[in-house]
Order: structure tokens, then C-alpha cells, then sequence
């Protein structure tokens, strides 16, 4: 079969056509003995050389699984992690600690690991000698893992049977993680549908039914310390509050957030051989955990870097410069730029923007265009599209505080430290705490009725699938006279930037 394999895959050269027939006709299984084999026998140079860059295997293997189709590539929320993002994690997991037992949770190829042996061999061979002897990998699929073991022993010369693998569901009680263990991972996304009977722990992710927030729970109740990859929904929405418990009781830590638009973190450059589009649009943060009895959690502002940034902003010294310097119990997680954070701390209300609001239809309503991508605009217009709420203030007053809160940085700030999507959802925004300060003073209304009068100046259209959709797009002074009027000099500046680094 390895002939035929081979045959088929390198005659006149390998591409990714070839890679396609080949696996329809003999497996992926296959395919991958075969090209495991060649990697051991002829090393990583050749290897990179005549079939695919050595740090590129993940992304091969996974299209083999696309191609395979043997069930939803996004079901089994396998996306390998691209290598800048891979360096980040293994910095973060080995820097300040000396370690000695590694595991790699959800393993795939081993893009993970390989960057953390890299790294550990670099400082001190008897650190990755000892690392080795106590190297655990795990994963459902076993041809990721044998790819993964193959990568390993090509790579740093290590005997494959040296290491542990663990080839099974990771969440089965079954399936023990040795104790004091850093872990890395890159853990699967998916909904599930059913909580195992087997499962070791079900809190958060009978919660959630979300297959990472189960990885994330089984590797911090067994870590001494972790660094996951993941979507970032677990910081954001309310079906995640028991894992953020979890996380608090067992230690402390940081959240690095990284927004999906204009640059993605799972967005691996394309190039060479691969033309085909994995790009994966998920919005992730990386998180540091270290089991301890001190608690609290630093989080950074949702970082929205421009592609052309990304090696600027993927590394470990710009990604720890941005966290804020307040430890967080992630009750109400805020991703707030460290510059701002003193501005929002002194946010005492206890009102929220709920109580300018009145339970029926008045004759001062704000129309609020809910998608909100680098600003948010309230009108006294209605608008002519999908998408809008109404919002009815329960006097003159509130509907000027109401509409001074929209148009200024105010809303949109809370906005990107809580969620930061693309779509505001009415009740985040009625959950808006009021500025403590009288920040509703003469100018502001008197500002805030110019405003309304040129409205239909400010008017811009866009068609959205075949229909046209009315905006209102003020002038970004518009924006910054009324924070000056608000809140005097406060960088709003930062959060409506769709660059990262200034
Ligand atoms: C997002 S991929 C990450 C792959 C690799 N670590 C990387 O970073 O490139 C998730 C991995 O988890 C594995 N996986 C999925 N469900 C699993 C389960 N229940 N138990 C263990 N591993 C699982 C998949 O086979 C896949 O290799």
C-alpha cells in the first residue's frame, strides 16, 4: 500500500490535487503512514522541500480531513493553530518556570508542543530532556497524534515510543491528566447536544453546551498551569458564569482578546502551495492560568489589529503590555484598554441606562442602529432598514441623556469591553451603567439638538443582500465635541481605531 501511496502522491512532484485523489482513493489514514514514514526517513528539510513546509502539516492534514469528509470539519472544530499564535502560547506557558511534566490537550499535528520543545531545548537541554520523559499528548483522532509524534521525532531526534499518548474523548473520567502538569491547548469548538454519562466534570458545560468550555474545566481543575486557545465567548456571555467561577476559585491569570475584523488570530497567512481558504473567523482570546490561592484575573481591551500588524502585535511582549492592571473575579468581565480603566472605575451609578427608559411608547424615542462595528448612533430619525431598535425615553431629559450616551464614545466603550461583536443585543445595552459625573449639562443638550437637526446630512446608504440600507454616519468630531463636553479628556479615541498599534 506505502508504494502505491507513494506513487500516487510524489510521481512528477506533490501538490494539492494530487493530495486531494490520493486521499479520496486510499484514506487519509494512509496517506498520512505514508508521509510520516517519508518525514522520518528523509527529515524535516527534505520533507519541506518536496511535500509541504515542516509547520504547515497541521494545515495539510486538515484539509485531508475536509477533503475526507468523513464528518463536519466544523463539527469536529478542528482548525490548526497558525504559527505566531502557536510561539505566543509556548512563550506564555514556559516564561518564569522551570518545567518538567508538559501536556498537549487536543493535540492534533502538535503545532502547539513543537513550539513549546523548540523553545524549551533553546534555554536548557537538561529542562527538555526531563520534559520529554514526562511529555503527554492527547487526542481523539490517532493519525493526528501519530502525525504529531512523527513531527516530534523528526524534529528533536526523540524516540515516538517515549511518549505518552493518550488516544480517547479528553473529558472521559477515564482519561487521567498526571498531577502538576503544564498544559497547552488548542482545545475543539463545537455545540454539543449531549452531556456524557461519562464526562468527569459537567458544571460548565451542561451551562454552556459548549464542547471548549469542557476542555477549559478539566484542564484547570488538573493544571498546575495552562495556556488555551479558544473562542472568547466564555468572558462574554451570560450561559458562562460557572467556568468563571471555576477559573476565580482555582487561581489567577490573564485573558488576552483579540477581535476577529479587520485581522483574525486564526487567520495563517496563505501562501505557496495552499490556495484554498481555512481561514477560521472565530473571535478568540488566549488564557494564562496558574492553579493558586491567589485569585483574580488581568484582562486585556479586545485587540483589533490590521493584518499587516500582525507580526507587530502577535508576540508575547506587545500582547502582556496591553493588560490592565486590575485583577478581575470575572463576574462581569471588562476588556478595557489599560487607559481607560481609570475613567471606568470611577463609574460608581448604580443606575443603568434601563432606568431612562419608559415601559410604553413615548414621544421621545431614540432609533439605535444595533449593528455597532466602530461606532454606535442613536437618532431622532427613523431610520429606513433592518435592524433598529427603539428606545423610549420617559422624559425630555432622559431622551437627551439617552441620546448624548449613543452619539458619544460612552455606550460604545461598554459595548467593546463586554461583548464587541458586530450586533449590539438590547438588553447588554440597557444594562449600561450611567456615568456617575453630571455629564448631561446645558451644551451637551443644546449640542445634541444641532445633532438632530443634521441628521438628514449625515444620511449614507449601503445595499445589504440586494436591499438598501439607511445609516446615519456623523462626522468624527461630532463624536469627540461631545465627549470633550461629557467627560473632558478621556482617549475615547482608542476604542474606535480599526488598528491596533498607533
Ligand atoms: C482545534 S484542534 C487543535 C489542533 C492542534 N492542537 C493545533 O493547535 O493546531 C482540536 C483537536 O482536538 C481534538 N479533539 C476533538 N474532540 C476531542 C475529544 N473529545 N477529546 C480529545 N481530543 C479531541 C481534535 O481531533 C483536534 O485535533
Amino acid at each position: 500500500m506505502g508504494n502505491k501511496v507513494e506513487a500516487a502522491l510524489l510521481s512528477h512532484g506533490f501538490n494539492l490535487n494530487k493530495y486531494e485523489e490520493t486521499v479520496l482513493e486510499y484514506g487519509l489514514s494512509d496517506v498520512w503512514n505514508f508521509l510520516t514514514s517519508y518525514l522520518i526517513e528523509n527529515g524535516v528539510d527534505t520533507f519541506s522541500k518536496n511535500i509541504v513546509d515542516f509547520y504547515d502539516i497541521g494545515r495539510l492534514y486538515e484539509i485531508g480531513l475536509a477533503i475526507e469528509n468523513k464528518y463536519s470539519k466544523k463539527e469536529a472544530g478542528k482548525y490548526y493553530t497558525p504559527r505566531d499564535v502557536s510561539k505566543l502560547m509556548a512563550d506564555l506557558l514556559i516564561e518564569n518556570n522551570q518545567l518538567n511534566c508538559v501536556a498537549d490537550v487536543g493535540c492534533g499535528c502538535g503545532n502547539l508542543i513543537i513550539e513549546v520543545l523548540s523553545k524549551i531545548k533553546e534555554r536548557s537541554l537538561d529542562e527538555f530532556n526531563n520534559v520529554i520523559s514526562n511529555l503527554y499528548l492527547f487526542d481523539l483522532d490517532k493519525t493526528a497524534i501519530n502525525i504529531c509524534k512523527a513531527r516530534i521525532t523528526a524534529m528533536f531526534g526523540v524516540d515516538a515510543n517515549s511518549i505518552n499518548d493518550v488516544c480517547g474523548d479528553f473529558l472521559s473520567k477515564t482519561i487521567k491528566v498526571p498531577n502538576n502538569c503544564y498544559i497547552i491547548s488548542n482545545p475543539p469548538y463545537s455545540q454539543i447536544k449531549e452531556i456524557k454519562k461519562n464526562w468527569e466534570y459537567k458544571t460548565a458545560i451542561t451551562e454552556s453546551k459548549d464542547l471548549y468550555v469542557g476542555f477549559i474545566e478539566k484542564i484547570i481543575r488538573s493544571s498546575k498551569k495552562a495556556v488555551i486557545v479558544s473562542p472568547q465567548s466564555y468572558i462574554v456571555g451570560s450561559k458562562f458564569g460557572k467556568i468563571r467561577n471555576i477559573l476565580f476559585e482555582k487561581g489567577n491569570g490573564d485573558i488576552y482578546s483579540f477581535d476577529n475584523v479587520p485581522g483574525t488570530l486564526f487567520n495563517g497567512r496563505k501562501q505557496g502551495v495552499f490556495n484554498t481558504n481555512t481561514a477560521n473567523g472565530v473571535r478568540a482570546s488566549i488564557l494564562t492560568f496558574n492553579n493558586s490561592e491567589i485569585k483574580g484575573f488581568r484582562l486585556t481591551h479586545l485587540i483589533r489589529f490590521r493584518t499587516d500588524e500582525r507580526d507587530n502585535v502577535i508576540n508575547i511582549n506587545y500582547v502582556k503590555e496591553q493588560l490592565g492592571t486590575k485583577k478581575q473575579d470575572l463576574k462581569r468581565p471588562l476588556k478595557c484598554f489599560k487607559e481607560l480603566e481609570f475613567f471606568v472605575e470611577n463609574i460608581e451609578s448604580e443606575l443603568k441606562i434601563s432606568s431612562l427608559l419608559a415601559e410604553e411608547t413615548t414621544d421621545y424615542c431614540v432609533h439605535v442602529n444595533s449593528s455597532a462595528r466602530y461606532f454606535i448612533v442613536g437618532s431622532s430619525k427613523q431610520l429606513s432598514r433592518n435592524g433598529t431598535m427603539d428606545l423610549y425615553a420617559k422624559d425630555e431629559e432622559s431622551f437627551y441623556k439617552l441620546y448624548a450616551l449613543l452619539n458619544s464614545s460612552y455606550a460604545y466603550l461598554w459595548w467593546r469591553m463586554l461583548d464587541g461583536g458586530i450586533l449590539i443585543p438590547k438588553s447588554l445595552l440597557l444594562d449600561i451603567p450611567l456615568p456617575s459625573n453630571d455629564y448631561l449639562k446645558e451644551d451637551v443638550v443644546a449640542y445634541c439638538k444641532d445633532l438632530i437637526k443634521n441628521e438628514k446630512k449625515y444620511l449614507v446608504y449601503k445595499k445589504n443582500a440586494g436591499v438598501m440600507q439607511e445609516s446615519i454616519k456623523f462626522p468624527e468630531y461630532c463624536r469627540e465635541k461631545l465627549n470633550k463636553m461629557m467627560f473632558g479628556n478621556i482617549p475615547f479615541e482608542l476604542i474606535h481605531s480599526n488598528k491596533e498599534i498607533f
